[in-house]
């Protein structure tokens, strides 16, 4: 078993962000600029934005967050994206998921302007990505694709098996390792709830990437020896044994599938450090204007 060491990767690329920012903002005069919007107080969504924002400051970029009570109106919401998307000091705006169910997503998601879109979730972004065009990448499979990358997995013509279809993670995963670049070209399967015999299609994966968020779904009796297995679940339970409160558990019985799989991604340390790396790139990105000119 080899480990996909999320803490060594990232921070590897994070210092490489750092230096690019830093010369962004020699030339321009200003920093790249994260907002990021929470509404309501969901602990896991706090936690994920006070990572992001935290590590925006630490390679150099500023980052704002905007707070919104769980009963903001969907018009207040809109009005205040549709102000950032005029903003030209504004890099990269999210609006961090899930929104409170009076608030449609789909809604939201469109009206942020796509050249801001650092999240890559704008049907314009998802398009482009799909076409193999430039665009900003969803955060976790763009961190994932980094990740591959940097260990030089070879992914050409292996079978893929996605567990999980949500639109942040599964899906465009599944676009991802199918597209005609490096890493990609697999042969992908999306699974999901409906999936009929789902063990056996795991079973035949060489690249399994675990996104359902339940815990501990796949187990070493659905995972073929010498698997690839990523494992992007962060399912948070309260404990008493850690300083926060909560332990995180992944998608993947690390204990029993490290001993038959090739690499492994651990949970804390993989992909979910990834999904900042992701996000800083974007932001950086936008800055510059390398996936749309300014
Ligand atoms: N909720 C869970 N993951 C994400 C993400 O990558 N972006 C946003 N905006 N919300 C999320």
């Amino acid at each position: 078993m080899n480990l996909l060491d999320g803490k060594l990767v990232s921070a590897k690329i994070k210092e490489d962000i750092k230096k690019e920012a830093a010369a962004f903002t020699a030339q321009s005069g200003r920093k790249p600029h994260l907002v990021a919007i929470l509404v309501g107080n969901d602990g896991g969504s706090e936690t994920y934005v006070a990572s992001k924002m935290r590590n925006c400051e630490l390679v150099g970029f500023e980052s704002t967050n905007i707070r919104y009570d769980v009963d903001v109106t969907e018009d207040e919401l809109i009005a205040k994206i549709e102000e950032i998307n005029q903003d030209p000091n504004i890099d990269g705006l999210i609006v961090q998921l899930p929104l409170p169910k009076h608030i449609d997503p789909e809604k939201i998601t469109e009206t942020i302007d796509h050249r801001k879109d650092v999240d890559g979730f704008h049907p314009i972004n998802l398009g482009r990505m799909q076409r193999n065009l430039p665009c900003f990448i969803p955060a976790t499979p763009y961190g994932i694709m980094l990740m591959l990358e940097h260990y030089g997995i070879d992914t050409a013509g292996k079978k893929a098996v996605v567990v999980g279809r949500s639109n942040i993670v599964g899906s465009p995963m599944s676009i991802l390792l199918a597209r005609n670049s490096n890493p990609g070209n697999c042969t992908v399967t999306l699974t999901h709830s409906r999936t009929a015999n789902l063990k056996e299609e795991v079973l035949a994966a060489d690249i399994i990437v675990a996104a359902i968020g339940r815990k501990h779904f796949v187990t070493a009796d659905m995972v073929k020896e010498g698997a690839v297995v990523i494992d992007v679940g962060i399912n948070r339970e309260e404990s008493t044994e850690t300083k926060s409160g909560f332990k995180l558990y992944g998608d993947v019985d690390f204990e029993e599938v490290s001993k038959k799989s090739s690499w492994i991604t651990p949970v804390p340390g993989g992909v979910g450090l990834m999904t900042i790396v992701g996000l800083l790139k974007n932001t950086l990105e936008a800055a510059k204007g390398t996936v749309y000119p300014k």
